[in-house]
């Protein structure tokens, strides 16, 4: 499929969650993408504080936004337009971004797009690569999303699969906790896990039988049940390896089922948790099995940032769409 793309630089802001980040896409090309993470503001409290992420993406925007430019090789004025993370996301949050993406609209007179975070992490395999097949079944995998995804097109979705309750990477940070390990836990779990056995402690797989549904409360549940019963005696590098094939093993048949039920022969993974490891090699072993193609972003395109958004942003303006100053922000926001 041939994409359509802006053609001129797009600028992307993205501050929904604890990211302030700034990027320049040309096409499917990425001159820059810089990101401030605030985790260590946020690490005092065991969890983000909507205000205090307010007020320092607000502290942070203007030094992303100039480095963001410098390191793209670009002068403003080269921009040719602004996509900017609308929904969903901490509201406050996000008006730090709008607000940002909507003066530099006014001041250069240059078009602005709202795009969906979601979309973002959907488009991000698209960096700097030639030829992405569509259909394709898409695994988002973020802190507060875990939805199968068909992409038939950049903009045209069905949401196969999604979680009843918790999301995968929500599973990993709070198992994380529990362990008494930093942010962000998904990482650190995976690290732990490299020497421990998977085997070890046996945790359920939520909702096996149904492929449309994911379910991740019962975990951290029997972590936290586990943790308590084994003491002393419980094995932290066992037990992440316990809690990371739990989460990958219920990922995995869920995309496969998708692709079964869909014409699809291209899987991709995206989102904070797609920076996993095992689930990557997992992936990559049912993927070669089937004989099917699979797209996962550079770790740093995984977690949150500008670049994932401009490029979406590039490809609605591309398609012709142009939000107005009137663009709201969302917490909550279907992608579908
Ligand atoms: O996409 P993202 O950066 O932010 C959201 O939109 O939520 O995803 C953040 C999530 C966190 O839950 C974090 O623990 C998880 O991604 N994560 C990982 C890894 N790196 C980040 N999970 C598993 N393995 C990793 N290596
Ligand atoms: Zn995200």
């Amino acid at each position: 499929m041939s994409l359509t793309w802006f053609g001129s630089p797009v600028l992307g802001i993205e501050t929904s969650c604890d990211e302030t980040s700034v990027a320049v896409v040309r096409d499917s090309h990425v001159l820059s993408n810089v990101v401030s993470s605030q985790i260590d503001l946020h690490r005092r409290w065991g969890g983000v504080v909507p205000e205090a992420a307010s007020r320092a993406h607000v502290e942070a925007i203007l030094p992303m936004l100039q480095q963001g430019l410098s390191e793209s090789g670009l002068e403003m004025g080269a921009i040719g337009a602004v996509a900017v993370t609308n929904r969903p996301g901490l509201v406050g949050a996000l008006s730090v971004g709008v607000s940002a993406a909507k003066a530099i609209s006014v001041a250069q007179g240059i078009p602005l797009i709202g795009v969906h975070h979601l979309e973002g992490h959907l488009l991000s395999v698209l960096a700097d690569e030639a030829s992405v097949e569509f259909p394709h079944i898409s695994l988002i995998v973020s802190g507060g999303h875990t939805e199968v995804v068909l992409v038939r097109a950049p903009g045209d979705y069905d949401i196969l699969a999604a979680t009843l309750d918790d999301a995968a990477g929500e599973a990993f940070d709070k198992s994380a906790r529990l362990l008494g390990l930093g942010n962000p836990g998904g990482y650190h779990i995976q690290e732990l896990a490299r020497s421990g056995n998977p085997k070890r402690y046996s945790l359920p797989i939520g909702v096996k039988d149904d492929l449309r549904h994911f379910s991740f409360s019962g975990l951290k549940t029997a972590v936290m049940r586990m943790v308590q019963s084994e003491g002393e005696g419980l094995s932290s590098a066992d037990m992440a390896a316990s809690i990371q094939h739990a989460i990958v093993e219920a990922l995995i048949p869920k995309v496969l089922a998708a692709v079964l039920s869909t014409s699809c022969r291209a899987v991709s993974v995206v989102g904070g948790v797609s920076a996993n490891v095992r689930l990557r090699e997992r992936l990559r072993e049912e993927c070669d099995r089937e004989g099917i193609a699979l797209y996962c972003p550079a770790p740093a395109m995984s977690t949150d940032n500008a670049a994932m958004i401009a490029l979406a942003g590039s490809l609605k303006l591309g398609a012709g769409a142009r939000s107005g100053f009137d663009l709201d922000v969302y917490s909550g926001c279907l992608l579908v």
